[in-house]
């Protein structure tokens, strides 16, 4: 039985897709990753649990390579939020939770793991928001952390890469929906958006 494309197909569709340059090869990443599980594997080595939450879409592939390399027990819970427009934001905060956890997190350790911090206002919100919930703690982790364009200052407790102000797609991050399965990460220049 012959289902969806054959591999010529597949890979000749591949070949006539845009494809972005790259900023950071799949071996970077991979490599990084796998450092920042073992500083957070260090961190909470005396915790007895860590909740790791990761903010949809984008981080859906750092957490689940993060996840898989870390020793420490953990679970993991997802969360997904919108950004109010200009006008809203004015007078709101520019960011609103539309997905919450499914447990309690009270009394828990807990890992915001975010795939690009631009602004700083999603994960500033995050970290007020699940504050509040009484955890034992709450820190952050995020692969990418874009400090030209900083609005809101948030302590990055586990940082994968600064990198310029630049839209970059791949390993979860998209544009417009497009390139989140890309294996690396990709500068996106204005003539492809
Ligand atoms: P912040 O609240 O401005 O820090 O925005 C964080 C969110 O903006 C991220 O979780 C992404 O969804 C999105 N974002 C910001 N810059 C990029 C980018 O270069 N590529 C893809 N998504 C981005």
């Amino acid at each position: 039985m012959k289902l969806g494309l054959g591999r010529d197909a597949t890979l000749s569709y591949r070949r006539s897709m845009d494809v972005p340059p790259v900023l950071l090869t799949e071996d970077e990443i991979q490599g990084r990753v796998a450092e920042l599980a073992r500083e957070i594997d260090e961190t909470y080595a005396d915790a007895g649990g860590l909740v790791l939450i990761g903010v949809l879409k984008g981080s859906f592939i750092f957490l689940s390579d993060l996840a898989r390399k870390l020793t420490i027990p953990h679970r993991i819970e997802f969360i997904a939020v919108s950004s109010y427009g200009a006008k809203e934001s004015e007078t709101a905060d520019p960011v609103r939770l539309i997905m919450d956890v499914r447990h309690a997190i009270d009394d828990e350790h807990v890992l915001l793991v975010e795939d690009i911090v631009d602004t700083g206002h999603t994960l500033a919100y995050l970290k007020r928001l699940f504050g509040a919930h009484d955890p034992a703690s709450v820190k952050t982790c995020t692969l990418l952390h874009k400090p030209d364009r900083t609005e809101q200052e948030v302590d990055l407790d586990f940082l994968g890469f600064t990198i310029p102000d630049v839209w970059v797609v791949g390993y979860g991050l998209d544009y417009a929906e497009r390139y989140r399965t890309l294996p690396y990460i990709g500068e996106l220049p204005p003539e492809m958006r």
